[in-house]
This record gives C-alpha cells, structure tokens and sequence, in this order.
C-alpha cells in the first residue's frame, strides 16, 4: 500500500478529542482540499457553514439526536448541499432558470458529501479525526432557523473535528462487508437471505445473529430518529413540488 492507500484504509470515525485546538493555517488546508473535490460541472454546489460559536453547537447537538461531543468539536462544518447560487446568479443576470428540481438537489448532495469526504481524508492526514453527522438532516425547522437556511439549501451532512484522544487511537475500527458482499460485475445482484447473514456476521461478535439483527433494526431503521430523518427531508423536499422545475 502506499501512504493514499493505507490512510484511506486505516481512517475511523473518531468521537472524543483533547483539548488541543486546530491552528487556522491547519483548518485553511483542510478546507482547501475540500474545494478541491470534483464537483458536477465544476459547480461546486455546496456551500460551507463553519459553527464557531459554542451556544450554536450546543445546540447543534442537541437538534442532532443529543450527541454532546458535537459542542466538543474543535472545529465543526455543515455541508450543504446548495442549489441556490447558481440559481441566484441566473436569475440576477436575467437567465429566466427554471426552479430547482429533486435532480438538482440529488447533484447538489453528492457535491457536498464528496467535498465533505475530502475534508475528512486531509484531516486525517494532519492527524486529525472527525465524525460525520447524518442527524443534521432532522428536525428541519429548527436547523433551518439555526443556521438561516433560506430555501433550497440542505444540510447534508455535520463534520466534527479535532485531535483524537489516545483511547481513540486505540479503539478497534469497525470491520467492513468482504467485497464480493458490495461488488458485482455487470448488473445488480441481490443478496439472499444466506449472502446477507454471511455479510453481516462479523458485527455481531458477541450476540445469536437473529437478535442481533433484530434489535439493530429496532435500534436504528425503526428508530424514532430515522423516522424524523424522513418526516424532515419531506418537510424540505416540499419546497420542489408544484414549482417550474422541467
Ligand atoms: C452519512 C453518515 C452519517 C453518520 N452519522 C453519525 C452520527 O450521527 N453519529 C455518530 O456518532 N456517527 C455517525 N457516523 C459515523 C459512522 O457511525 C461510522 O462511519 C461507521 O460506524 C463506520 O465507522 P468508522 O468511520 O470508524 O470506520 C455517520 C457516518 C456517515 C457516513
């Protein structure tokens, strides 16, 4: 492997930093890289939201389903996905754009997820750990009021940095799905009941894998924080209906 290879495939989600700050010339180069991501048509269609005050994370972390260590971040970026500049700067110049559509939005959040995916790689490279935040997407009202979000721009995803602790360090990264799991050749395969235990049994070390499946269901896709996720990306997907988007 070389030094790409092998960070990529050692980088884990890190969730307690020491106090240690990170210097602005150090946060600059972790944005940098992040601009530096492909982007559909160069558009760049996210826009960065920095939270630097600590009442905002506060609350931050509490509209993202209670997770406190988000207000321990040393350094907290919202990506979202933006399909209001370029829309702004048609319209200003008399372009006469059609409203942004579901498409442009789905375009928007891969923009924003890989940007945020960079940030993630060149901070680890620093010596930095992070952690995304996928329940930046509930409770839409409350975030939108948050951050000021006007319409047609959504929060993708929350990224909390800072330099993880020594238990971080230590702490075993979750296993991944064997390839030929994840990997098919031509078309879709869809795993059978057997193909999908065999995947997922390395995640239930200590458990039946019955119970472990049933109770991860409960935990996570029956959770009431998954059922806000989609009761919240319907309230912002609202604002694409009944609009000139074709
Ligand atoms: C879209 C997305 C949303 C996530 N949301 C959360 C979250 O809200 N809280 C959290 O602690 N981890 C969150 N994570 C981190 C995952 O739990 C983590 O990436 C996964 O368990 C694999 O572990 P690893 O990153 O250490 O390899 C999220 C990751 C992604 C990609």
């Amino acid at each position: 492997m070389n030094e790409v290879t092998k960070q990529l495939t050692e980088r884990k989600s890190v969730r307690v930093f020491t106090d240690q700050k990170i210097d602005e010339a150090t946060v600059e180069e972790i944005l940098t890289c992040s601009a530096q991501a492909p982007t559909a048509g160069n558009q760049q269609l996210y826009s960065i939201i920095r939270i630097n005050n600590s009442d905002l994370k506060e609350k931050l972390s509490v509209v993202c389903d209670h997770q406190p260590f988000i207000a321990e971040g040393k350094l907290v970026l919202v990506y979202c996905a933006d399909c209001l500049k370029w829309h702004d700067a048609f319209r200003e110049n008399g372009c006469e754009p059609r409203d942004p559509g579901e498409g442009d939005l789905i375009l928007a959040i891969d923009d924003a997820l890989i940007a945020a995916q960079n940030a993630v790689t060149a901070a680890w490279s620093l010596g930095i750990g992070s952690c995304y935040i996928g329940d930046i997407m509930e409770n839409c009202e409350e975030v939108r009021s948050l951050l000021k979000l006007p319409e047609y721009v959504f929060p993708a995803a929350l990224l909390v940095f800072g330099y993880p602790t020594e238990q971080q360090k230590e702490r075993i990264k979750p296993k991944r799905a064997e390839l030929r799991y994840i990997v098919s050749e031509d078309s879709y395969h869809r795993l059978n009941k057997e193909e999908l235990k065999q995947m997922l049994l390395k995640n239930c070390s200590e458990e039946t894998y019955d119970g472990w499946i049933a109770a991860f269901c409960k935990r996570k896709y029956n959770s009431d924080f998954s059922r806000e996720m989609t009761r919240s990306v319907r309230e912002y997907l609202k604002q694409f209906k009944d609009r000139k988007s074709e």
